[in-house]
């Protein structure tokens, strides 16, 4: 019975690290959303907090917003203040793709756009997921 125990102990414990392991890397992965995307290509510049502008206005709930609406954002460009977009799927893969072929003059700079649609995609789903 003793001898049994000793063995049965460490068995169970690594079981159960595993278990664990597999439970903890689920959300973790799924919980990306792409941050990860953001962070290496936006947020030199963007936040998406509330009122937390930077060099570029908050992104918080931009996606579905007016385009040059951010509030306390004041150095807009007059073309991105002005181009009565709304930010959904589509103006969002054409503006990270090329700005300047949404918005001409744009002050989006220096930004040299990103050419992987995935990649644009995973960006724009982390936007959708900070909308409120
Ligand atoms: C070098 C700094 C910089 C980088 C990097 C950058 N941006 Fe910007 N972004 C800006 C600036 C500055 C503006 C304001 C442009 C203007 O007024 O013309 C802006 C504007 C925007 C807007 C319009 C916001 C609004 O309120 O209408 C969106 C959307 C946006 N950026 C998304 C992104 C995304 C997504 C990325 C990463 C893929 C990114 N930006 C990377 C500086 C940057």
């Amino acid at each position: 019975m003793y001898r049994h125990t000793r063995i049965a102990v460490p068995m169970f414990a690594l079981a159960h690290a595993a278990l664990l392991a597999s439970v903890v890397a689920a959300p973790a992965a799924a919980a990306d959303h792409g941050q990860a995307a953001f962070n290496n290509h936006c947020r030199t510049c963007h936040s998406t907090k509330e009122g937390d502008n930077r060099l570029g206005p908050s992104l918080h709930k931009i996606f579905g917003a007016k385009a040059g609406a951010a509030p306390g954002y004041a150095i807009y460009s007059q073309g991105l203040r002005s181009s009565g977009i709304t930010w959904d799927e589509a103006t969002l893969q054409k503006f990270i793709a090329n700005p300047d072929a949404v918005i001409p003059n744009n002050n989006m700079k220096p930004y040299k756009g990103i050419t992987d649609e995935a990649v644009r995609a995973k960006i724009i789903e982390f936007l959708k997921s900070n909308r409120g």
